[in-house]
């Protein structure tokens, strides 16, 4: 065999680009989502990203959350790196914040070497399965450090982020990664990975609420840190399956109308309105009252709520939630941090929500 040293060339050109590619997997229940990012000095290039929908994968219709075997989920992610082109051989992959137990806890201060031994030992009283199912890891919270090393009594309290994940729920996706033939080089909770990708750097608390097909997740962020987490067992399948009951219509026809209506003012949707808002009203006065009670007993001020996740693109909700939460609202626009092709900005733009988990998992690595 001969080859060309412009051949050769362009071959080691595609291993040394494939070897700093990082690959994020986010797996909804709805859609499959990937990112493809690249490291160049120290800006992070957009390389490709693509999504699919898991119902077909079921027998079930686009947007309806499906409960897919692990040969389905291999078979769908196979389709889509194919179509998307990935050639990353290193993926991150986001676990469901429903898998894993996320919680804040105050210990007693003592030199970090220390902290990790009791850190250990502790865990044990929070987390409500046995330790050695779990795989777990912990931070501890920088402002506790510094300002909020509270005196209690005589002892001095250090904060500590805890997280733990089942290992069932890790070899399940170890599997699935391993028969699309990737290396992994984390597994992140969604929250964690969204939160990397939605953020600047506000000074104030920030509420980020990732409105999935099956569930909705409320993330709470005080100087970069996840301060507190809540799912809602709601989402915007709800809204369709709402959509397909009241008027008699299939999922696909009741999925179309939500996605080309929404919130719309013109009386003629009023219909479809009327069937959107309690669904919508339920899942974020859940929201509202979590953040109410955040703010309480942190004595801080939540200063805008980020909305992200496919649910997110219903029109109008940016207002119907700056009403429900008296505060500022936006949408997020996670590949606004990534360099990607000029032409390319506004569909990024419209489908960026979609992705946040994805690209927050990439942002890990570079
Ligand atoms: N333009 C749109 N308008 C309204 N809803 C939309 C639009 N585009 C997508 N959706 C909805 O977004 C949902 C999918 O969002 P996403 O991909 O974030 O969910 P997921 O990650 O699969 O779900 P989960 O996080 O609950 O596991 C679907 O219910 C879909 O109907
Ligand atoms: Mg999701």
């Amino acid at each position: 065999m001969e080859f060309s040293l412009r051949g050769l060339l362009k071959i080691f050109e595609s291993l040394k680009k494939s070897e700093n590619s990082i690959l994020g997997i986010d797996i909804g229940t709805s859609a499959i989502k990937v990112v493809q990012l690249r490291k160049e000095k120290e800006r992070a290039v957009l390389e490709t990203y693509g999504e699919i929908a898991t119902g077909p994968y079921a027998n079930l219709k686009v947007g309806q959350a499906a409960r897919l075997s692990e040969e389905s989920v291999v078979m769908a992610l196979k389709d889509l790196l194919k179509e998307a082109n990935v050639k990353a051989k290193t993926a991150c992959v986001a676990v469901p914040l429903k898998s894993s137990f996320v919680t804040i806890i105050n210990l007693p201060f003592s030199p970090e070497k220390n902290l990790s031994e009791i850190i250990q030992l502790e865990a044990r009283r929070y987390i409500p399965v046995p330790i050695s199912e779990v795989i777990l890891d912990w931070w501890i919270l920088p402002r506790a450090m510094e300002k909020d090393v509270a005196k209690e009594g005589q002892r001095e309290t250090a904060q500590v982020l805890l997280v733990a994940i089942h290992k069932d729920t890790v070899n399940i996706y170890k599997d699935i990664i391993a028969k699309v033939n990737l290396k992994v080089r984390a597994y992140e909770v969604e929250s964690f990975s969204m939160i990397r990708a939605c953020l600047s750097r506000e000074t104030s608390p920030v509420a980020v609420l990732d409105i999935g097909a099956s569930t909705t997740k409320l993330a709470i962020v005080d100087f970069g840190v996840m301060k507190g987490s809540y799912s809602i067992n709601y989402g915007s399948q709800d809204l369709t399956s709402a959509l397909s009951r009241s008027l008699n219509i299939d999922f696909s026809r009741a999925e179309e109308m939500k996605r080309e209506i929404g919130f719309s003012d013109l009386p003629e949707n009023k219909e479809v309105v009327a069937v959107l808002e309690p669904v919508l009203e339920y899942s974020f006065s859940e929201a509202n009252k979590f953040i109410r009670e955040f703010q309480k007993k942190n004595q801080r001020t939540i200063g805008k709520v980020i909305l992200t996740g496919g649910g997110s693109l219903l029109k109008g909700l940016v207002d119907f939630a700056v009403k429900k939460f008296s505060l500022e609202v936006e949408l997020a626009d996670p590949f606004a941090k990534v360099e990607h092709p000029a032409f390319l900005s506004k569909a990024l733009k419209e489908v960026g929500v979609n992705f946040s988990t994805a690209i927050g998992l990439t942002f890990r690595e570079l």
